[in-house]
C-alpha cells in the first residue's frame, strides 16, 4: 500500500485548499487539530533558540503554533509544493527567523544532525515513502536528544475505534468540507483525505516504526485515535 500513485494529486488538492486550509481543517476536527499542534509543540520542551525543522509546511499551521509555544526558535520550513512556500514566505513576512526551502521529505537537503527536533504535522500521512522520510528525519536530528514530533490523523488498531474514525474520516469529513467550502471550489479538495486514510498504517504500526528509530516514544490520542500527537526522541 502506499499514496505514490496518487501523490500529485494529493499536494495538488492541498494547494487548492490554501486559502481555506486553516478553517476548514479547525471545524472539521472540533478545534482538536489545534490542540494536538499546541501539546506537541509543548510537549517537546523546545529551547530557546533551538533549530527547528517544520517538514510539509503547507500554509504554515504549525509554524504558526511553534511561533506562539516557542523562544526565538529558528525554524526551516520544508516542502515540494512552490505554491504552498509562496503562501507561508507572504504569511510569515518579517516575523521571526523563518529560512523557506524546496525539497522532498525522502531526499532532505540537509547536513546530518543538525536539527534539535523535527515537527510533521498532518504530513507523514502524505509521504511518498513512509520509511524512507524516517529514516531521513533520523539523520538531520541532533545525536542527543535529537526530537521528531508528529501530530496527524490516526487509525485505531482497536476495531471498535476505529470503525468510529473511519466513518466520520471517510464518510462525514468529506462531506462537511464540502459544504463548508461550497461556491469555493469546482470539486472538493478534502475528498483526498479517502485514499490517504486508507493507505495509512495503524497508530500502533507507526509507533513501532517510530520505536526503531528513536529509544523513547510517547503518544497521545483525541477522537478516539483520530487524531494522535507521537513524540520521539533520543536520550541527552
Ligand atoms: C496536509 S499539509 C500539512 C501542512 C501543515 N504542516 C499543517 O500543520 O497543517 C502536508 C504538506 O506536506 C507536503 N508534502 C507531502 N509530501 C511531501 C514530500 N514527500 N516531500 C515534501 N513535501 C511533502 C505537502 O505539499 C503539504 O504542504
Amino acid at each position: 500500500m502506499g499514496i505514490r500513485g496518487i501523490w500529485r494529486e494529493v499536494i495538488t488538492a492541498i494547494e487548492q485548499s490554501k486559502e481555506h486550509y486553516d478553517r476548514v481543517n479547525r471545524y472539521l476536527s472540533f478545534g482538536l487539530d489545534r490542540v494536538a499542534r499546541t501539546y506537541a509543540a509543548r510537549r517537546a520542551r523546545i529551547h530557546v533558540h533551538s533549530w527547528i525543522l517544520d517538514l510539509g509546511i503547507g500554509p504554515g499551521t504549525m509554524v504558526e503554533t511553534l511561533l506562539t509555544n516557542t523562544r526565538n526558535p529558528r525554524l526551516v520550513g520544508l516542502d515540494y509544493s512552490a505554491p504552498l512556500l509562496r503562501k507561508a514566505k507572504r504569511r510569515f513576512h518579517g516575523r521571526g527567523h523563518l529560512h523557506l526551502v524546496r525539497g522532498a521529505f525522502e531526499t532532505l537537503p540537509f547536513k546530518d544532525h543538525l536539527f534539535d527536533a523535527v515537527f510533521m504535522a498532518y504530513a507523514l500521512r502524505d509521504a511518498l515513502d513512509m520509511a524512507e522520510t524516517l529514516n531521513q528525519v533520523k539523520r538531520v536530528c541532533k545525536e542527543k536528544n535529537g526530537r521528531l514530533a508528529v501530530v496527524d490523523v490516526g487509525k485505531p488498531g482497536n476495531p471498535v475505534k476505529r470503525l468510529l474514525t473511519s466513518a466520520y474520516l471517510l464518510f462525514a469529513m468529506p462531506l462537511i468540507a464540502k459544504i463548508l467550502t461550497v461556491r469555493k471550489f469546482v470539486g472538493n479538495p478534502w475528498r483526498m483525505i479517502i485514499p490517504t486514510y486508507q493507505a495509512l498504517p495503524t497508530n500502533e504500526k507507526i509507533a513501532r516504526m517510530l520505536s526503531r528509530r528513536f529509544e523513547h516514544l510517547e503518544s497521545r490520542s483525541y477522537l478516539f485515535g483520530g487524531i494522535v500527537v507521537f513524540l520521539a526522541r533520543d536520550p541527552l
